[in-house]
C-alpha cells in the first residue's frame, strides 16, 4: 500500500474501512485471476507504477500467464489507448521478468535443473540462479520448497544477503518472509511465489 493510503488509514480509519470493504465486496463474484487482471488494468489506466508492479506480480502468482496479461492490456485498448499500453509494457520490460521473454512465452512450462538435492541439508536455505531466474531453495525433513527470488510486492530481485536464518527481508520496503512456508510475516500481505518441484535421480527440478 502507498504511504498516502497508509496515512489515510491512520487519519480517517472509518472512511477508509468502508472504502476497502467496498473494494473487497465489489469483486466477490469474480475468480481471482479476473479480479487481478482488472486491478492491473486500473493501475495502468491511473498510471501508478508501484501499484502496477504489485498487481502484475499478484496476477502472475495467481496463475495468469504473460499472454493473458498482454491480452487484458490489448483488450482495454479503447480505454487505455496505445500510449498507456506502451507505458505498461516498458515497465514490464524494465522488470526483466523471465516469463515475458518471447522464447519463454511461446513454450509451455518446462522443468529446470536447479541443483543436486544432496547439496541442501535439512533446515538449510540457498539462493540459486537457474536459467535466468533467481530462486530461494529451502529443505525441511520431508520436503524441498523452491521460491522465486522476486518480491511479491514490486518484484525486487531479493539478494542472498537479505536472508537471516529462515527470515528473508526484501531490501526495498522491508516486507519479510518465512522461507519455511513462504508466508509474509511483516509489513506485507502476499507470500513468496512458489514453483512446483521434484527430485529425479538426485537432481532437484523446478517447473515454470
Ligand atoms: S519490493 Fe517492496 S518490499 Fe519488496
Amino acid at each position: 500500500m502507498s504511504d498516502a493510503l497508509n496515512y489515510l488509514v491512520k487519519a480517517r480509519p472509518e472512511a477508509m474501512t468502508h472504502y476497502f470493504a467496498f473494494l473487497k465486496d465489489a469483486g466477490k463474484h469474480l475468480d481471482p485471476k479476473t479480479r487481478d487482471l482488472i486491478s492491473v488494468i486500473t493501475k495502468v489506466h491511473a498510471q501508478t507504477e508501484r501499484g502496477f508492479r504489485q498487481y502484475l506480480g499478484r496476477a502472475l502468482r495467481d496463475g495468469c500467464t504473460p499472454m493473458e496479461v498482454l491480452d487484458a492490456l490489448l483488450m482495454a485498448f479503447p480505454a487505455l489507448g496505445l500510449a498507456k499500453i506502451v507505458w505498461a509494457v516498458d515497465i514490464i520490460l524494465a522488470m526483466n521478468l523471465p516469463e515475458f521473454k518471447p522464447e519463454a512465452m511461446s513454450s509451455k512450462g518446462q522443468w529446470h535443473d536447479v541443483m543436486a538435492a544432496a547439496e541442501l541439508k535439512p533446515g538449510e536455505v540457498q539462493r540459486v540462479d537457474c536459467d535466468g531466474r533467481g530462486l530461494f531453495v529451502y529443505r525441511d525433513k520431508k520436503d524441498i520448497r523452491v521460491y522465486d527470488s522476486r518480491c511479491p510486492h514490486q518484484s525486487t530481485n531479493i539478494p542472498h544477503l537479505a536472508l537471516d536464518g529462515l527470515t528473508l527481508t526484501c531490501p526495498k520496503h522491508e516486507w519479510a518472509f518465512d522461507v519455511s512456508t513462504g508466508e509474509c510475516i511483516k509489513k506485507g500481505n502476499s507470500p513468496l511465489r512458489r514453483w512446483e518441484s521434484k527430485v529425479v535421480k538426485g537432481r532437484l527440478l523446478a517447473l515454470w
